[in-house]
């Protein structure tokens, strides 16, 4: 048996943005005001961005959260800001640091969380009701699907730990994913965005919660984003709105599954040395594919990045992070040999590690660390 389920309604493509107004204004229909949380000014200088003040009018506050990664006290700072304001709708614009972060804000809504400490407890707390508001996610990067997903990422610097904010009462009102707000991505961040997409997608064709229509998305995903993926390089605008497809797809994907090992591994890589998440994943699929095709058929996953092996596979992720400008092994990011006992302790995250088809044992987490050490 096989079940897949997603509830957010999804517009994407060129011109998806022009939705935008009307389904801020659908979303708060019972009345109360909304919430735009941005990750800067930039991308507010859309003309749909002019069209949902106007809409909305006295009803929108905006404001700015620029951080990467976000970490539990400035969520606390976020969240403290809100207090007492009763937002009905978040609608966050930004990466999948904004875009977590406007999770988190709607689902906190109309809770008053005392500290950091009191934080933590509630992130990784299960007993989430329903929530009183509703948020939107618009993507101004294409790769960390967040939009389509119901849990946030939240870091832990103190505790070396990545906390997830995971309930099904989380999923956005509506997504909408246009490729003109990835105009302004650096070369370097659209590539390690899209092959974390890529990840996304691996990862929840092989995934112990796998199921038919994820692994259908996956492969599509997959081909689409390494079909077009070059062309970030030369600017081109049909590769932008391919990354944006191929992410949607991969988002919705692993929206049914959650990621496996190379998520999992990937946690401490990013705390520790900084390498950004598209990077660190990439690094790692073809190692775990190579794994896991011990006990899963990986020829479907091959055919779609038109590899003819992990190693092919291996190969091609590494050409696109240099040519991007980013070091493609993790002594570049200051790792060192000595430093593998400490990142595969760390590497294991629950509900990622132990949902990856192959059991990942401590020897077998630091084998998978030293091939791309
Ligand atoms: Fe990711």
């Amino acid at each position: 048996m096989s079940r897949w389920h997603n509830p957010v309604r999804v517009v994407q493509g060129p011109g998806a943005l022009e939705a935008l107004p009307a389904l801020a204004e659908e979303a708060l229909a019972g009345g109360g005001r909304a919430l735009l949380v941005a990750w800067g000014e930039a991308p507010l200088a859309e003309p749909a961005f002019a069209a949902l003040r106007e809409r909305l009018g006295g009803r929108l506050e905006t404001t700015v959260f620029p951080h990467s990664n976000p970490t539990l006290a400035q969520l606390f700072e976020a969240h403290a800001a809100t207090r007492g304001k009763d937002f009905r709708l978040v609608v966050a614009v930004g990466g999948g640091s904004t875009l977590d972060v406007g999770k988190c804000l709607a689902r906190l809504m109309g809770e008053t969380v005392a500290d950091v400490d009191a934080l933590r407890a509630r992130v990784a707390g299960k007993a989430w009701g329903a929530c009183a508001c509703r948020w939107i996610g618009v993507p101004t990067t294409a790769g960390t699907g967040s939009e389509v997903t119901c849990w946030a990422t939240v870091w832990d610097p103190e505790r070396e730990a990545k906390l997830s904010l995971d309930t099904p009462t989380n999923y956005a009102f509506a997504a909408v994913a246009d490729p003109a707000l990835t105009r302004s991505m650096p070369v370097g961040l659209a590539v390690s965005s899209a092959l974390d997409a890529v990840a996304h997608a691996t990862e929840s064709h092989w995934a112990r919660a796998t199921n038919a229509v994820s692994r259908a998305l996956a492969v599509a995903a997959i081909r689409t984003v390494m079909t077009h993926i070059d062309g970030l390089f030369a600017g081109d605008e049909a590769a932008r709105a391919a990354m944006t497809e191929g992410a949607t797809l991969a988002g919705l994907a692993f929206s049914g599954t959650h990621t496996t090992a190379c998520h999992s591994l990937s946690y401490p890589l990013t705390l520790r040395y900084g390498i950004p998440h598209g990077v660190a994943v990439a690094l790692l699929l073809a190692p775990v594919m190579r794994l896991n095709a011990s006990v899963c058929d990986v020829a479907p996953l091959l055919g779609a990045f038109g590899a003819e092996g992990p190693e092919a596979v291996a190969a091609r992720v590494r050409g696109l992070l240099l040519r991007a400008g980013l070091r493609a092994d993790l002594r570049g990011w200051g790792a060192r040999a000595e430093d593998l006992p400490g990142l595969a302790a760390h590497g294991f995250t629950k509900g990622r590690a132990d949902n990856n088809p192959v059991p990942l044992d401590a020897p077998t987490a630091q084998a998978l660390l030293a091939e791309i050490l």
